[in-house]
């Protein structure tokens, strides 16, 4: 065991899980990023981010840092601004998932809320408009992540190892806003020469793939009507797109935490549902990873909390039983195979 004195040396380094394996050999692994520090993949970009612009001369020492962020964002670079000396101040707004607010406090970020009404579309883009504003004014750092260079960059670390550990990876399946976490390690897979089908997942009612906007309760992922998708969604490295809906990307994650013991945020619940419908069309003996983008302790008050799912009208028991019937139906398709292989071994 290595023993650090900083809490950034704990980012990568995450475990992958076995999730699901069907008869024919294709394996179901999620890449844990949720254990990283602040609960979530995109402490990988910030620091990235940072390392970047203090490259280019951007933060000045004890300098400030400006970023409109539903959360997990804002807590990556609340930790590596504290580690290095400069303020954070993260433009929020109310539909954020409370403890991720809370989370962005206790890390010391400075927080600025804008107003909006329910379904966050116009919320991201007035937080946007107020942070290019704040930054401008302060004359601090505004990291832009929908198009700084750090985000997708910042995934590279995340492509090296899971070409570590597995040799290569034939679908990568992950939520998609920024784009920075799927088309940046799609990018550094194939650079290391990996053929990777990459696949987005946004929630329906998000805009990314051109379908029809809505309201969507999935945080961090998708891009509202009005919002302008960024230059690291680059749609080149992208093989397929999935709309989910709320209903069966919250049921996903709950069966997860219920079944499994594995809590994870809502959008990797949406990211695993389709993975799981997909799982049997992919070339037997694929492996196919999933990218957790963040921990379900985010959202025990939302995706966790049935009250919450109600009220919005995205609790959906039938999708609940459905997904787990998904997961019993591969066990069993591995019991039946290895059977088979057993029989015939000693035939
Ligand atoms: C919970 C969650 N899921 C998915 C995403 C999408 O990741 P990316 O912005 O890298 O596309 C984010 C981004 O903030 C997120 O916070």
């Amino acid at each position: 065991m290595t023993i650090v004195s900083r809490t950034s040396d704990l980012i990568g380094d995450t475990p992958l899980y076995e999730l699901a394996r069907t008869g024919t050999g294709t394996r179901l692994l999620l890449k844990l990023d949720h254990l990283n520090p602040t609960g979530s993949c995109k402490v990988r970009m910030a620091r990235q981010i940072i390392d970047e612009a203090e490259q280019a001369g951007h933060l000045k020492a004890g300098g400030e840092i400006i970023e409109p962020t539903s959360g997990n964002t804002g807590c990556g670079l609340a930790l590596i601004a504290l580690e290095r000396g400069y303020r954070f101040t993260a433009v929020v707004d109310h539909h954020a998932a409370q403890d991720k607010l809370r989370m962005l406090a206790a890390l010391g970020a400075e927080l600025v809320f804008v107003d909006s009404p329910p379904g966050g579309g116009v919320a991201s883009v007035r937080r946007r408009a107020v942070a290019s504003r704040l930054a401008t004014e302060r004359d601090a750092f505004h990291p832009d992540q929908h198009n700084h260079s750090g985000n997708g960059n910042g995934y590279s670390s995340l492509a090296g190892e899971l070409l570590d550990e597995l040799g290569g990876v034939d679908v990568l399946v992950a939520a998609i806003g920024t784009g920075g976490s799927l088309c940046g390690t799609v990018r550094a897979l194939r650079a290391h020469g990996a053929r990777t089908r990459s696949v987005a997942v946004e929630p329906a009612g998000s805009i990314i793939f051109d379908g029809a906007p809505d309201v969507y309760h999935q945080t961090g992922a998708g891009s509202p009507a009005g919002f302008p998708v960024g230059r690291n969604v680059v749609h080149e490295l992208i093989d397929e797109s999935h709309q989910v809906a709320d209903a069966d990307a919250f049921a996903c994650a709950r069966v997860l935490a219920r079944r499994n013991g594995m809590l994870v945020g809502g959008t990797t619940g949406g990211a695993v549902h389709v993975a799981l419908r997909r799982l049997l069309d992919y070339p037997s003996g694929s492996t196919v990873v999933v990218l957790c983008n963040d921990t379900g302790e985010k959202y025990l008050e939302s995706v966790f909390n049935v009250d919450w799912l109600r009220a919005r009208d995205v609790y959906d028991e039938p999708a609940h039983r459905r997904v787990d019937r998904w997961l019993s139906a591969y066990a069993d398709s591995v019991q039946v195979a290895q059977r088979d292989l057993r029989r015939r071994a000693s035939a």
